[in-house]
């Protein structure tokens, strides 16, 4: 884990490989830069005059101290124009740094806290932390040829204030620790099918159970699976080698109160060939980033855990591979589900949703009285809104806009689109209760979300359609500094539980 921590005190005296500060668009000197460019003998106010160190979002300049301070370097980064200026803006700040740094030898970074911004210094110290967490992660960890880059091996953030010390030191340290689970969750994301099967994500889910007091995780294979009568998360399982697993992980703190119980739930498809309802073979190899719902929650349950939050919490996770074989489920099948429903299969690479409806009226079974879900449900979703929103739909208006707060303030950020009954007729079967996929070109994620629905039993829901956020394909030109797993959804669901603990205190 990135090792953070806060420091009172003046910039000149901070030991570190770079110190950093932040430059606004236009380019100023700050109180703490002023204080150093006397000490530099005015090379940086020659450098903003010659155009050299910019105000530009994730601009940066370094500057070699030579000996006149205790830093080796200093890094003047960009962070845009003041009222553009968000949590995001601080995140892809403090991500070029490491980047930087990385490329050349890695060390330590210490940031200062600049009061003059128009974020608070608790806000900064998060922000930042997560920036240069979420930068330093390490997408090639396949690769023997190329030397890995370096590490960070150290946060210091420097507080002129002393009395917010505590304060800026719970943030960073909840911060780093929600990154790391986050950072976990991405490893499992990236990882290729055939090392991420449904019995190894449910290894994963065990050793994380074992590794935090409290934790604990329970594992079904096929034929707990078919005695429980989840006939949608069995057929999607049944054309695969690697047969399913339901993954359950409760965190049931003696402190917390017996409602409310967040239920998070995540979709885990560890490859989607689509099944016989069969891909395109273009890009099918990021399928199998199609786990990346159940990664989000067991990531997750290990932040919410680790950070002893006073809630219960139940996390499933339906895990399963989706492939064509003489035992798959086909077009025309129809299935029960769980909770009695009948499903006509009319698109078997309508997969998601299957294995989601027996998750969510098992989640709701085991006591939930909240739920969200995340899934990488739908390529309509992708393109709806991209890489950067996820998609939001629930069955209650204060719940959704409690998960969209959430999102907002955790950095996984979602925007909502409606659920109305009048698209159901979209899901109605000649045949069955229900169609997996409607064969027209609309609405698919609300589509999707309105077959969900069905299944969740009673209370509020949320589903997040993470499709287009859980992985990119390409660098969106934030702290996310290239193509990769995102671990969208772990520091949301933590947010999530944390304002929920906090208000039901
Ligand atoms: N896993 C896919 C959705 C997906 C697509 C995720 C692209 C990430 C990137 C999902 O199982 C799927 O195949 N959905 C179908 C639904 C359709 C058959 C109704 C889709 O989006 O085409
Ligand atoms: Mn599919
Ligand atoms: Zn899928």
């Amino acid at each position: 884990m990135l090792d953070v921590s806060v420091q009172s005190g003046v910039p000149e005296s901070t030991v570190a490989d770079v110190l950093a500060l932040f430059i606004t668009d236009p380019p100023e000197l700050s109180a703490a830069a002023s204080a150093l460019n006397e000490r530099l003998q005015g090379r940086l106010r020659q450098l903003v005059e010659d155009g050299e160190i910019k105000g530009q979002l994730g601009h940066v300049a370094l500057v070699h101290t030579r000996g006149e301070l205790a830093a080796h370097r200093l890094a003047l980064v960009g962070v845009g124009k003041p009222p553009k200026l968000d949590a995001d803006s601080l995140r892809t700040a403090a991500s070029r740094v490491v980047t930087r740094l990385r490329g050349i030898g890695g060390g330590t970074i210490a940031w200062c806290l600049d009061p003059s911004l128009d974020l608070d210094p608790t806000q900064q110290a998060r922000s930042l932390t997560e920036g240069t967490a979420l930068a330093s992660f390490d997408h090639g960890r396949w690769k023997t040829i190329e030397p890995r880059p370096k590490e960070i091996e150290a946060l210091v953030l420097v507080s002129e204030r002393t009395d917010e010390l505590a304060e800026l030191e719970a943030a960073a340290h909840r911060a780093a620790r929600t990154c790391r689970w986050t950072n976990r969750c991405r490893e499992l994301v990236d990882a290729p099918a055939n090392e991420l099967t449904p019995a190894e994500l449910a290894s994963a889910a065990e050793s994380i159970a074992n590794e935090l007091a409290g934790l604990s995780c329970e594992v079904w294979g096929p034929e707990e699976i078919r005695a429980a009568k989840m006939g949608a998360l069995d057929a999607v399982g049944r054309g695969s080698a690697n047969p399913p697993r339901l993954i359950t992980v409760r965190w049931e703190p003696e402190e917390a109160p017996d409602s409310p119980v967040l239920g998070l739930v995540g979709k885990a498809i560890t490859f989607d060939t689509g099944g016989i309802s069969i891909k395109p073979s273009a890009r099918m190899a990021d399928m199998k980033t199609d786990m990346g719902g159940g990664a989000a929650v067991v990531g997750a349950m290990g932040a919410i855990a680790e950070l002893t939050m006073p809630i219960r919490v139940v996390g499933v996770v339906p895990a399963a591979e989706n492939m064509p074989d003489g035992h798959a489920y086909r077009p025309g099948d129809i299935i029960m589900a769980r909770n009695g429903k009948t499903i006509e299969v009319t698109n078997t690479d309508a997969e998601g949703r299957l294995i989601l409806a027996d998750a969510l009226t098992h989640c709701r079974e085991l006591g939930a009285t909240h739920m969200l879900d995340f899934a990488t449900l739908t390529g309509a979703c992708v393109v709806a809104l991209g890489d950067f929103f996820a998609g939001l739909l629930g069955n209650d208006s204060d719940w959704v806009a409690r998960v969209q707060a959430a999102a907002a303030a955790s950095g996984d950020h979602a925007w909502e689109l409606p659920l109305h009954d009048t698209y159901r007729r979209h899901i109605g079967s000649t045949f069955a209760d229900f169609k997996n996929a409607s064969d027209l070109r609309q609405a698919g994620p609300i589509y999707a979300a309105s077959f969900l629905a069905e299944f969740v039993g009673e209370g509020p829901w949320a589903h997040l359609d993470i499709a287009g956020t859980a992985y990119l394909n390409r660098t969106r030109g934030d702290y996310f500094t290239g193509a990769g797993a995102t671990g969208y959804g772990v520091r949301l669901a933590a947010e999530l539980a944390s304002a929920l603990a906090a208000a039901d205190a």
